[in-house]
């Protein structure tokens, strides 16, 4: 085997590192340990310091190179024939060498839009953003009713949890912003009735991966394979029509798989989102500035900040490399495995500091939302419902504090992504508690600003249906009696 010295400019960690080296030769160590869990930033640290911008780790038994410099991150963004995903292109795999009980095996394994790579991908991709747009174009009628829905489903949970008191203390996470992007997708998916709210309690245990996680997700995609089936033979204004409408070819299962896909993202990106746009304006974490911007409107703003300062998806899925390449002291073999860390490219100096200085790398630079061709279609559409959910926050509780210090939150983390576990905080509403609404009477304010498109005795049906469901009983559950 040849070994030679690379030199150790900046960014490298300054170490000789054997090049040359295969990946599954080098023993790499395992990235999911405790510190992964508590303190990623000192295990990414570790491992640039050792081992430059690009290290090898073992992901459960698995080696896979993680990208942490935010050059290379880009390089490889950007260069989608150099770097493809799909994993056909993965040389282990074909191999026989990813044990078949892989844990990452069930989230990499389901072939959609997210994970897919070859000949079908671009049209696919293609059909996403096509179906996206109506509820992306803030112009359009279906963007207003998806907003005007979305400020409900807000004041609905607000209300809901106040009935323990007017003052009192919540987990936000739990009790707003986790169930309101799901009770979204809901919306978007357009499931009939309290149909959806179950699916979504199941998309929930899923994401916990508890141990009522594989039941649950045998459900939800019977579930979805249904509500596909439905839109297939009677298309409405929905999510999954405009998906079918523009890539008629799908079939009933290709494209449960794609609405699976979209409840993830929704459900668990967005929720981290509105709890880390909480956490900062309420604990200052952004020395003051984000409360004047949230009085000036500019929500957006500050959550393009935290956005970048905790990217939800911490690492990207697989990519690998179409031919043997160089890459920060390695030589990335043709059908390796990276994996892009945001997170840890967001810490590459190189990054960090310029962001921080205010100098020449505009915060837009980031990469938290992808880059290049394979960047997140749905940056607009899940902006607007975080920013939505924060707002009807900020209008309905006159005080709100946590009621932990922030560096004791708790967190949870997969090897892609990186939220809050639970957000108490102590609130007090602005005015007394409102009663909820009678289910046969509309409770949802700002309907007015849709009042073409929703339609009240439909809205009235579907609280009243959402009353019995599972994640409505969940959420009463919750309420901490304050009296
Ligand atoms: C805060 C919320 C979200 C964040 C931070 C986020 C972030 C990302 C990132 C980083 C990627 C690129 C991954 C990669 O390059 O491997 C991505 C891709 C994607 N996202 Fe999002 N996303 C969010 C919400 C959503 C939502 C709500 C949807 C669906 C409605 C969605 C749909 C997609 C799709 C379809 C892709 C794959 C694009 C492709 O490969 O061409 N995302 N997202």
């Amino acid at each position: 085997m040849e070994f030679h010295l690379v030199d150790g400019g900046e960014g490298d960690g300054g170490h000789a590192t054997p090049d040359g080296t295969r990946l599954e030769d080098l023993a790499p160590e395992p990235l999911l340990t405790r510190d992964y869990e508590t303190r990623p930033e000192l295990v990414y640290e570790r491992l640039r310091e050792r081992h430059g911008p690009v290290a090898p780790v073992d992901l459960l038994g698995v080696p896979a190179w993680l990208v942490l410099g935010y050059r290379e991150s880009l390089q490889i963004l950007q260069d989608d024939a150099a770097w493809p995903k799909g994993l056909e292109n993965w040389r282990a795999r074909s191999e026989g060498r990813v044990p078949a009980d892989w844990p990452l095996g069930p989230s990499l394994e389901v072939n959609h839009v997210l994970i897919q790579g070859g000949p079908g991908y671009r049209s696919l991709r293609g059909a996403w953003d096509m179906a996206l747009r109506p509820f992306q174009d803030p112009r359009n009628p279906q963007a207003k009713q998806l907003r005007a829905a979305v400020t409900g489903y807000a004041d609905e949970l607000i209300t809901l949890l106040a009935q323990g008191g007017r003052t009192g203390v919540a987990d936000l996470s739990a009790q707003f912003s986790r169930p309101l992007p799901l009770m979204a997708a809901s919306h978007l998916l357009g499931f009939p009735g309290s149909q959806g709210d179950d699916a979504l309690m199941d998309m929930w245990r899923v994401l916990d991966a508890g141990p009522d996680a594989e039941p649950a997700l045998e459900r939800l995609l019977v579930t979805l394979t249904e509500l596909a089936a439905a839109k297939t033979e009677k298309p409405g204004d929905d999510f999954p029509s405009h998906l079918l409408a523009a890539h008629p070819d799908l079939s009933v299962d290709a494209l449960a798989r794609e609405l699976f896909m979209l409840l993830g993202m929704v459900s668990d990106h967005v929720g981290i989102l509105i709890s880390n746009t909480v956490v900062e304006v309420i604990a200052g974490e952004s020395d003051g500035g984000v409360r004047t911007a949230l009085s000036a409107g500019m929500i957006r703003e500050t959550m393009n900040r935290v956005v970048m300062r905790k990217p939800p998806l911490v690492n990207f899925v697989p990519r690998f490399a179409a031919e043997d390449s160089p890459l920060g002291n390695h030589t990335i073999r043709a059908g390796d495995p990276v994996w892009v860390s945001a997170a840890a490219a967001h810490a590459d100096p190189l990054f960090a500091t310029r962001t921080t200085s205010g100098a020449d790398v505009s915060t837009r630079a980031h990469l938290s939302w992808g880059a290049g061709p394979r960047q997140c279609p749905a940056r607009e559409l899940a902006s607007s419902i975080a920013s939505a959910g924060v707002r009807r926050v900020f209008e309905r509780f006159g005080h709100l504090e946590l009621a932990l210090p922030v560096d004791q939150l708790p967190w949870r983390s997969s090897p892609f992504m990186r939220g809050l576990r639970s957000l108490p905080v102590r609130y007090e509403l602005v005015g007394p508690v409102p009663q909820l609404a009678p289910p046969s009477v509309p409770d949802v304010p700002d309907a007015s600003h849709a009042s073409d498109a929703l339609d009240a005795p439909a809205v009235a049906d579907r609280q009243s249906a959402r009353r019995r469901s599972s994640l409505w009983r969940y959420l009463t559950g919750l309420i901490r009696s304050n009296t």
